[in-house]
Parts: C-alpha cells; sequence; structure tokens
C-alpha cells in the first residue's frame, strides 16, 4: 500500500527568488495494494510532478510517502525502485547505442529468451523481428519511444506501476492493445498496483479509482462509476474519432492519434 501524508511540492516562482508557489499543496492519498487508479485532471494541476515526488525525481517540500508501512520520503530513484516502484515518463530518454532487447533485459534484470521478448513488444504493437536490434536513439518517433518504454515496464513488472500518459503520441490500434495490457495485468491479480496519469476515457474506465487532481489538490477521489459522471465526458470533435474527452477538466490536447 502505498501512503501519501499531507504531501507539499514547492518552487521558487522564478529563478533565485524567495517568493514560492505550492505545485502539490497538503495532498493525502492510499494507494491499496491490488489496486487500478486513474489520476486525472486538467493540464497544469501537478499529475506528473506528484508521479516524480512518488518515484523520488523531486523531492517534497513537507510530508511523507510510505510504501507498505516503510517511510520511503528521503529514499533516492534507486532505492524506491528496489522497493518495487516503477515509473514511465511522460516524454521518455532515448539512449544512444541501446538497443531494444538489452533495454528489456536490463528492466527485467536478466537475459530474456526471444519469446518474452516478443510478447512484451507485441503487447504495445510492435513486431520484434523489426524492433529488437534497433537503437533507443532519437531516429525513433515520439509514440515509438513510448511503447518501447511500456514495454520495459511491463518486463519489470512493478510493485506499483506509474505509467504517465501512457497514450502520448500513440496510434489508435497500439493503444487499444495497451488497453487490453492493462486489463491483464490488473485481472492477473499478482498484488500489483497501477496508478495511470491519463485523460483518455477508456483508461479512465478501465480504473477501480478516479482521483482528480486539480490545482495541486484532490478534489474528487472514489469508485469509477461515482467520480466518472463529475467529469463531464463528451466526444471529441474531430470527424471520424470514436475517443471521449473530459470536458469539465479544460484540457487543451488530447495527444492521441486518430
Ligand atoms: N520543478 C519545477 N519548477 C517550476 N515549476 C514546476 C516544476 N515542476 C512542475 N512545475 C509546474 O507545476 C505545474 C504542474 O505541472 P505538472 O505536474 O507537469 O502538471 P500536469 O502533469 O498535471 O499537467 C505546472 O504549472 C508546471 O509548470
Ligand atoms: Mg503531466
Amino acid at each position: 500500500m502505498l501512503e501519501l501524508r499531507n504531501l507539499v511540492f514547492e518552487v521558487p516562482v522564478s529563478e533565485g527568488s524567495k517568493e514560492t508557489k505550492r505545485i502539490i499543496d497538503d495532498l493525502s492519498l492510499v494507494i491499496p495494494d491490488d489496486s487500478f487508479t486513474v489520476i486525472t485532471g486538467p493540464n497544469g494541476g501537478g499529475k506528473s510532478t506528484l508521479a516524480k515526488l512518488i518515484m523520488g525525481i523531486e523531492q517534497a517540500t513537507s510530508g511523507q510517502i510510505l510504501l507498505d508501512g516503510e517511510d520511503i520520503t528521503e529514499l533516492s530513484i534507486t532505492e524506491r525502485a528496489q522497493r518495487g516502484i516503477g515509473y514511465g515518463f511522460q516524454q521518455p530518454a532515448r539512449f544512444k547505442g541501446m538497443k531494444v532487447k538489452k533495454l528489456l533485459e536490463i528492466a527485467a534484470g536478466e537475459r530474456l529468451p526471444m519469446l518474452s521478448c516478443n510478447q512484451y513488444l507485441a503487447k504495445v504493437g510492435l513486431c520484434s523481428a523489426d524492433w529488437l536490434t534497433r537503437e533507443v536513439d532519437k531516429n525513433l518517433s515520439g509514440g515509438e519511444v513510448k511503447r518501447i518504454e511500456i514495454a520495459t515496464m511491463l518486463a519489470r513488472n512493478p510493485k506499483l506501476a506509474i505509467y504517465d500518459e501512457p497514450e502520448a503520441g500513440i496510434d489508435l490500434w497500439s493503444f487499444d492493445r495497451l488497453t487490453e495490457t492493462f486489463r491483464q495485468i490488473h485481472d492477473a491479480g499478482e498484488g500489483h498496483s497501477i496508478i495511470i496519469i491519463s485523460h483518455q476515457e477508456r483508461l479512465i474506465r478501465l480504473a477501480d479509482r478516479i482521483v482528480l487532481l486539480e490545482g495541486g489538490r484532490v478534489s474528487a477521489e472514489g469508485p469509477t462509476e461515482e467520480v466518472m459522471p463529475q467529469l463531464g465526458l463528451a466526444r471529441k470533435m474531430v470527424a471520424g474519432c470514436a475517443l471521449t474527452e473530459p470536458t469539465r477538466l479544460h484540457i487543451t490536447e488530447i495527444p492521441t492519434t486518430c
């Protein structure tokens, strides 16, 4: 179980300034084991910052983070990763010279048989014949790097996986597969929890619980069927597109390509 207690994250209003602004504002939240939570909310609401605080990429100004009762607030990224937290970036890193197979093996912490590599890549809609020996460098598109990153998270299979906008830059066909993959992880019932930061109705509907984050605070939280109506979902105004987006959240951009 992950527990956030009165978490605050402040940054200077401008470089060198003593004046600060709150990005995360006294936030308390519990993520139970075996749960599937979607964190949604308007752009700039603090979702990515919250994910970075949980992973240890950013340090909280005050408050506590507990994982299975242990205070991990002061632990490094590596120590948190060792305890089972995995984080998929909104904009993943690229590595010159690093081949996809190697990246999957580093994530899994062992040499992987070809069949496993094929399965991880297939789940994100990539054919391993084309992809295993490719480098994860600047020649790949944002969506391709994103899919590879999700495949590495699947290989790592962390106890608590946090995916920040996994839909970003991903085509609709792969998005379907991805949705199916998240559903399978969820249904596997291995005690693993997933947090997905997303604006996508289909991903939101998969979740057990929705957390609505606005202005660095939790403005709504609860079972999906209770919070869903508050989001005011409406069809996206693009011809031929079947996706919907939450209107109440003032989201300016839904990056999934239709
Ligand atoms: N290290 C930082 N320094 C200054 N501003 C930051 C920092 N981290 C986040 N912010 C600001 O905090 C707000 C929330 O950002 P973010 O967590 O990325 O929101 P979201 O993911 O919900 O769109 C934004 O206005 C962003 O510019
Ligand atoms: Mg974000």
